[in-house]
């Protein structure tokens, strides 16, 4: 009889520093969950590229490299940068590439308080950290549309366009609306429309609109400035947020720091439609500081896979290795540096794995 197990084809692209140390934990905890299932099995691709490849080739990645994922499920990536190829390099010419080219316009960060996991914040329980931000993805602030005049001389002057469409616009509110609705939760809009007088004025704009088709989802309206400062004073007033590439950006770093660190903070790039691949990815860096240390934290690529799950369709193992997590970060018996523990990046990996085989 011919097997129905359906095979889920994974692009994975380890880059830099810690970023291959944490997908293999990662790639342990899927294949782990997919062999307890039995329904479905992963098919991983490893993919050389980042900055040590920049410096043999002269590229981070070849030619044909967008078409060649264009061919994946999904792509799973570690992270990207390393001293020596210059940032602005690094990251445009792979992770901001995939992100343009395969149109993933949602960029879906959890900013979730566990219990266990360590928060700064005083008199914060995980009862009062609970929202995920719907980050635009594929336009605004990081267009990479502006110019560089007269480089230089005395009148050198550099343009950096913050590009807001309607269509752009429009679908990644539609998008914060429908899960909003969907989840019975509030959305928050987060703009700059006082100082920002054309792009923020059009975002706030939009975000009243479309709230008329969505009666049912109680809105909220902030400026960043003063979003910042909620989200440390009072962060249970967020449940699900939208805001532009840049805000974005910011916020969910704050928003890893609030909620167990860039250890434990994942992030899913989404193209909803599904015409190309969408890309899971812990959401912090190489960190040069401690790669080849076995210190990473592989939790926050652990995460990013049950994110992985959650989009194929597989919503209870989602839930189920966060859970694990939940679990490691109360007992505290197996974790890294990080988080207060002294277990490796792999011993860490391992126990998640004998956990879900024991689920
Ligand atoms: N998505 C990405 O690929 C991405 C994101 C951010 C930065 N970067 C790049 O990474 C490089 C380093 O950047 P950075 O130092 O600003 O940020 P980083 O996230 O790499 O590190 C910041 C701090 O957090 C710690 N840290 C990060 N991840 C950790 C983990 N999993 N476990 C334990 N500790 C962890 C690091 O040790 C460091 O002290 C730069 O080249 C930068 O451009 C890439």
């Amino acid at each position: 009889m011919m097997s129905t197990k359906t095979v889920y084809r994974v692009a994975v692209i380890g880059g830099d520093g810690i970023g291959p140390e944490v997908l293999r934990e990662g790639q342990k905890a899927l294949a782990a969950v997919a062999q307890k299932d039995g329904r479905f099995s992963f098919e991983f691709t490893e993919f050389p590229w980042g900055c040590e490849y920049y410096l043999k080739t002269g590229k981070m990645m070849p030619e044909d490299g967008i078409e060649t994922l264009s061919h994946f499920d999904a792509i799973y990536l570690g992270a990207v940068g390393y001293p020596g190829v210059p940032d602005h390099i690094s990251l445009r010419d792979l992770l901001l590439r995939i992100r343009h080219d395969f149109d993933q316009y949602v960029n879906l960060r959890p900013v979730k308080l566990l219990k266990g996991a360590p928060c700064p914040l005083v008199g914060i329980t995980e009862k009062d950290i609970d929202m995920v931000f719907i980050r635009e993805n594929s336009e605004g602030e990081y267009a990479g549309s502006g110019a560089w005049l007269y480089p230089g001389t005395p009148r050198e002057t550099v343009i950096q366009n913050g590009v807001f469409s309607r269509f752009g616009t429009e679908r990644i509110m539609r998008y914060a609306y429908e899960l909003a609705k969907k989840e019975h939760r509030s959305l928050t809009s987060i703009s700059k429309g006082n100082a920002l007088n054309y792009s923020m004025v059009f975002w706030d704009q939009i975000f009243a609109e479309l709230g008329k088709e969505y009666p049912e989802v109680e809105t909220h309206s902030y400026l960043v400035d003063a979003a910042s400062m909620f989200m440390v004073k009072d962060p249970k007033r967020y449940q699900v947020v939208v805001c532009s590439n840049l805000f974005g950006d910011i916020l969910t770093d704050l928003g890893a720091a609030i909620s167990g660190g860039m250890g434990l903070a994942a992030g899913a790039n989404l193209n909803p439609e599904r015409t190309y691949p969408s890309m899971f990815e812990p959401i912090h860096g190489s960190a040069p500081d401690i790669a080849g240390t076995g210190k990473a934290n592989p939790l926050a690529s652990i995460w990013s896979a049950s994110q992985m799950l959650d989009f194929f369709g597989h919503p209870e193992w989602g839930r189920r290795l966060l859970a694990i997590i939940e679990a490691m970060l109360v007992e505290k018996t197996i974790l890294t540096p990080d988080m207060g523990g002294t277990a490796t990046t792999s011993e860490v990996g391992d126990e998640v794995v004998k956990r879900i085989e024991e689920a």
